[in-house]
């Protein structure tokens, strides 16, 4: 059977991105087992001939109302599926969905019925919400990366900007890459609406990259290598701090002013 992005180039290359920060997250031992997931909103990259073909599984509940995403198409990392395989194999790992007119519903389109991740209500509600915002943002990475998720197990790192504070003093790019920080949501239970809602939350708090307590982080930006870019940075600094304390000393971090002086000179936000 031929795979949909057979002769659509563009809808190919955003897939192939994918697959590529699927080793990417394999490599640095994020994704354990099926650890991890990513969509990707692809709805600018439907043709006429595609829009137009069957589905191929029955219409399923997203479990929320997403009135901005009618219509919308997807690429998702299938549920169960381990990001070593989607790395080789995107279309045997994850499916191509569209969203039904009632905006609570989707069906699996391409190539084969890979059920989409756990992850889907808040990742499509996340989608919902930069949509409408107006926002450039197409891509939702959710990881489990190490050291990020062991501050999550300290009260103190999960007070508001704490970790940000900490992250953004360790090297100079941190926040230079990182310009919002890092969002914090309390635990709660995986693949839950309740989840989805306060990413969503944390999201609009101005963050593109939020920590799930105990659980992993949660990033968006306009495409999935730069979702995946902002947290890399955002876990080699807590490498940092880490490597400093394991050498026996408290990390100094950057100055109040260096921290001034970068944001001027770069134009980040405060
Ligand atoms: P899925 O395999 O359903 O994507 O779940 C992985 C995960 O990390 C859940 O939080
Ligand atoms: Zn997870």
């Amino acid at each position: 059977m031929a795979s949909v992005l057979s002769g659509r180039l563009a809808l190919k290359a955003e897939v192939d991105k994918v697959a590529e920060v699927a080793q990417y997250l394999w490599q640095k031992g994020w994704a354990e087992r099926n650890g991890g997931n990513i969509t990707i909103n692809i709805t600018g990259f439907v043709d006429e001939e595609m829009a137009e073909m069957p589905a191929i599984s029955a219409p399923r509940a997203i479990g929320k109302v997403l009135p901005h995403l009618k219509g919308a198409w997807f690429y998702c990392k299938g549920t169960g599926k381990r990001m070593r395989d989607l790395a080789r194999e995107p279309m045997a790992n994850g499916s191509i969905i569209r969203i039904l007119p009632d905006c609570a519903s989707y069906e699996i389109v391409a190539d084969e019925p890979v059920a989409p991740t756990s992850e889907l209500p808040s990742h499509l509600a996340v989608h919902d919400y930069l949509l409408a915002k107006g926002s450039p943002y197409r891509a939702t990475l959710h990881t489990h990366p190490i050291e990020l998720v062991a501050l999550t197990h300290s009260k103190k790192w999960m007070e508001k900007d704490v970790a940000t504070k900490m992250l953004w003093s360790m090297i100079p790019e941190t926040k230079a890459f990182c310009p919002r920080g890092l969002g914090m949501v309390p635990y709660m239970l995986p693949s839950s609406v309740e989840l989805a809602e306060a990413t969503i939350r944390a999201i609009d708090d101005d963050y593109d990259v939020v920590m799930w307590e105990k659980h992993g982080v949660f990033a968006v930006d306009v495409d999935i290598m730069d979702a995946f870019d902002q947290v890399d940075v955002l876990n080699k600094a807590a490498q940092i701090f880490i490597a400093a304390r394991s050498m026996g000393f408290e990390p100094e971090g950057m100055s109040e002013e260096q921290m001034a002086q970068l944001s001027a000179a770069f134009s980040l936000p405060k």
